[in-house]
């Protein structure tokens, strides 16, 4: 069985107070992009994984890889023990703010359910998909939607067209926790009361009508000032983007990938090849969203 599951770019990612149990309330619009993992599970008497690809010297491949934790969830909601042989070719950045590790549960879920014949809905993985990352029901159904609660409670939004982006990759990623405790420290020391987060309308309009031009103007992201605290060399490659041209520039979730948005598939191509020429960021990829969430190819 294989699996495709797109990373994710933040549109909005509004930040609440901290929460008792160590979370934050979000309004996080998230959009799915063309950048893929993919997840091959095979027959097996134990669950495993191994990693191939761009970037699989920095993911774990003992328990704490959550496509293993994954496939486990899934058996024990079947309550049976079954194994899996987990393979996943890695596109994503590693703790680059993009999903990736999240992608990879959500593609382990849709692989075992097939493989293991439990036939499960959609929405039995997707309360699975929540216990075990705030992304991960997301990944699950990809497109533009709208995460509630710690990000998990999704409603899907309607997207006029198709959005290009740049992806500028960073050396090295950030600790989603390190970047929240990190906002969380900068809210403390400018001491004003953080307000309850709300849906940017102006936003909603951009996607639903496919305006490049307002999406641009209406990105936001509450954890890019601690993003950028945390990589102070993100700042420069942020503004590099305005100087040729791009519509939009934003830290994607938590960092440190950097997304561009482009006017058009065009512009992207060029965006991207003037990032790296001008040495603003090593990498960058041009991608496309919406795409669709976990699919089976
Ligand atoms: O849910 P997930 O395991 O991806 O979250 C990783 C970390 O990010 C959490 O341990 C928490 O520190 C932070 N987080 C948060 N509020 C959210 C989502 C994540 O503080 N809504």
């Amino acid at each position: 069985m294989t699996v495709r599951v797109p990373a994710k770019v933040n549109v909005q990612l509004s930040v609440g107070p901290l929460r008792e149990d160590g979370y934050h309330d979000l309004v996080n619009v998230f959009h799915a992009v063309s950048i893929f993992d993919e997840v091959v599970a095979k027959e097996s008497d134990s669950i495993t994984v191994q990693v191939d690809g761009k970037w699989s010297d920095q993911v774990p491949v003992d328990d704490s890889n959550l496509a293993i934790r994954a496939a486990r969830a899934l058996a024990k909601h079947a309550g049976r023990t079954y194994g899996a042989d987990l393979v996943i070719q890695k596109d994503i950045p590693v703790a680059g703010g993009m999903a990736g590790g999240s992608a990879d549960a959500a593609g382990a879920l849709v692989a075992c359910n097939e493989l293991w014949g439990l036939g499960l809905p959609i929405e039995d993985l997707m309360e699975i998909a929540g216990d075990l990352g705030s992304d991960v029901p997301f990944s699950l159904i990809g497109g533009t939607a709208v995460g509630t609660g710690r990000g998990e409670q999704l409603s899907e939004l309607p997207t006029g067209g198709t959005f290009h982006w740049v992806f500028a990759l960073a050396n090295g990623g950030l600790s989603t926790a390190s970047v929240y405790a990190e906002c969380d420290r900068l809210r403390q020391a400018a001491g004003a009361e953080v307000p309850w987060p709300q849906l940017n309308d102006s936003l909603m309009e951009a996607l639903g009508t496919g305006d490049a031009y307002a999406l641009g103007r209406n990105l936001s992201n509450d954890l890019q000032a601690a993003a950028l605290n945390l990589r102070p060399e993100l700042a420069p490659t942020l503004d590099a983007g305005g100087q040729h041209g791009a519509l939009g520039a934003i830290v994607s979730g938590s960092g440190p990938t950097c997304a561009f948005l482009a006017i058009d598939a065009t512009h992207a191509r060029d965006l991207a090849q003037s990032l790296t020429a001008t040495g603003a960021a090593h990498t960058a990829v041009a991608a496309h969203g919406p795409v669709q969430g976990a699919v089976l190819v």
